[in-house]
């Protein structure tokens, strides 16, 4: 098991009332080790759903984040950030759809993060060059952790992935050959890496000890052995 220091200083309860998928702090930490993100660099959180992860870039990154997401109410988050002992010269919550292109001038980025959040907008071909670069300085790293396939099955799906997901909510998970497909022929970026989580595991243990109804449904599906069949995907990039 991989010791995550920052992602641990958020406790149990925390993590499990906020997180809306497999360990979205575990995913986030292992994606950027190695990266020299400078303190006081200001990150864009896609997709940030509860705020968990901004907060955990505000807090132990030192980063000024931008927690950027559609379902969730900006001032929920900002409660549970101010709880935190966060405050608005750290991080900002901001309701925004990133599929219409976001409210942030051209290059106000230095940094973007998304956990568990750009496999819904980002299947579009058209996205990333047109609705999400814009928004980033030249050089500037894109941190992506998306759920994954190991091998994609969407023509035929095994049982044990229809336990739990219908073959529509199957298509926002596929495989690294298919989103290096999707990414390599964008033009102002490159792919610095994409590889499997070593901690797909312990996130998704983390996600199916959650009380919630979607993770108890996702329960029959990894009970069956589905578990075998997915994979946590990290992928880096960098503006040109
Ligand atoms: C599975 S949740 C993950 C949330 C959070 N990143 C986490 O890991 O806990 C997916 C998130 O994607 C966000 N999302 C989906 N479509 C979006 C869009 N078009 N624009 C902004 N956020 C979007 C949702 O609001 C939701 O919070």
């Amino acid at each position: 098991m991989t010791t995550f220091p920052k992602s641990e200083t958020f406790p149990v309860n925390i993590v499990r009332s906020k997180i809306m998928g497999p360990n979205p702090l575990k995913l986030c930490e292992e994606l950027l080790e190695g990266a020299e993100i400078p303190h006081g660099s200001v990150v864009l959180d896609l997709g940030s759903g509860t705020g968990i992860t901004s907060a955990m870039l505000a807090r132990e990154y030192g980063l000024f984040t931008y927690a950027v997401d559609l379902w969730s109410d900006p001032g929920d988050n900002m409660r549970f950030f101010e709880e935190l002992g966060l405050t608005n010269r750290q991080i900002c919550p901001v309701k925004a759809d990133a599929s219409q292109g976001l409210p942030f001038a051209t290059g106000f980025f230095d940094a973007v993060v998304s956990i568990d959040s750009y496999n819904y907008f980002g299947r579009d071909p058209q996205y990333l060059g047109g609705r999400l670069l814009p928004y980033v300085k030249h050089d500037a790293k894109l941190y992506l952790a998306i759920p994954g396939m190991v091998r994609d099955c969407h023509d035929v799906p095994p049982s044990e992935l229809l336990l739990s997901w219908t073959p529509k909510q199957l298509e926002y998970m596929h495989d690294i050959d298919w989103w290096r497909a999707m990414i390599e022929p964008v033009e102002g970026v490159e792919i610095v890496e994409m590889r499997e989580l070593r901690c797909h595991e312990e996130a998704w243990a983390d996600w199916l000890a959650c009380d919630n109804e979607y993770a108890i449904g996702d329960r029959a599906s990894m009970e069956a052995g589905a578990g075998k069949l997915l994979n946590s995907i990290g992928i880096v990039l960098r503006k040109l």
